[in-house]
């Protein structure tokens, strides 16, 4: 077998842009869809990793990340509404995702099932059946704050992390927004999946992948 679970256990680790500490946690069983998933992957020798210290790392990236974005996104909202805010998640949030992610040696971003911007956000299909299991474990009445699963698979560390809809992203991606921000996100993104979310809704999650044979 070249894939571990690897099990993960975060204290405050925040939301992007959320306003709740959570602790986090990996679920003990491993999600149907995602064993199935790992069981098509060919057996291929696999270097010794620290999953711990990897894992640490990943949340230290992702609280990096969500925090710089939760702040910019508000002082922008409030000095100058969601129209002058939009860049910040259009072109802050990659930026500070690159920083970050040259920073810590692994790649961070967000993904999501439905996206605003279809070639920056969308989740590829591993993290696909990551974020579906998500949804499930929702439903199932788990703390969206909390939802996060981290596994050693195909020679890569991969972490992902919920973010849920907080009140400040449904200026945005909420329902009801004025028209001229309508307008304008219609003229950038035509084919904008991401309105009409309600607080607590899943908005997507981060991602953070480290390629282990370098
Ligand atoms: C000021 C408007 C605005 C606010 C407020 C806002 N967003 Fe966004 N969001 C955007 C825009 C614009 C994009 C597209 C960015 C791009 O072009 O890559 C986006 C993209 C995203 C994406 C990437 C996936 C996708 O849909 O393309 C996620 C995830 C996301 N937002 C989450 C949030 C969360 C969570 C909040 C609240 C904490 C939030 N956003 C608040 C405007 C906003």
């Amino acid at each position: 077998m070249n894939k571990y679970l690897v099990m993960v256990s975060l204290t405050a680790v925040l939301a992007m842009c959320g306003e709740k500490s959570a602790q986090a946690q990996v679920p003990k069983k491993v999600p149907k869809a995602a064993e199935q998933a790992r069981t098509t992957l060919a057996a291929e020798p696999v270097p010794p990793v620290d999953k711990a210290a990897l894992a640490e790392q990943a949340k230290a990236a992702v609280q990096a990340l969500g925090g710089a974005l939760k702040a910019k996104l508000e002082a922008a909202m409030r000095t100058g509404g969601p129209l002058a805010a939009l860049s910040i998640c259009q072109i802050k949030a990659p930026e500070l995702a690159k920083a970050i992610s040259d920073e810590q040696g692994m790649a961070v971003k967000r993904v999501s099932l439905k996206n605003r911007n279809p070639v920056m956000g969308a989740a590829n299909e591993w993290q696909t059946i990551v974020l579906n299991d998500f949804e499930t474990r929702k439903t199932n009445g788990e703390d969206p704050a909390t939802l996060a699963y981290a596994e050693v698979v195909d020679h890569e560390f991969r972490f992902m992390k919920a973010i849920p809809t907080a009140a400040v992203c449904l200026g945005c991606h909420g329902t009801n927004l004025p028209p001229a921000l309508t307008a304008k996100l219609t003229e950038l993104y035509p084919q904008d999946q991401t309105v009409g979310y309600k607080e607590g809704d899943l908005r997507g999650a981060f991602v953070v992948v480290k390629n282990l044979t370098q």
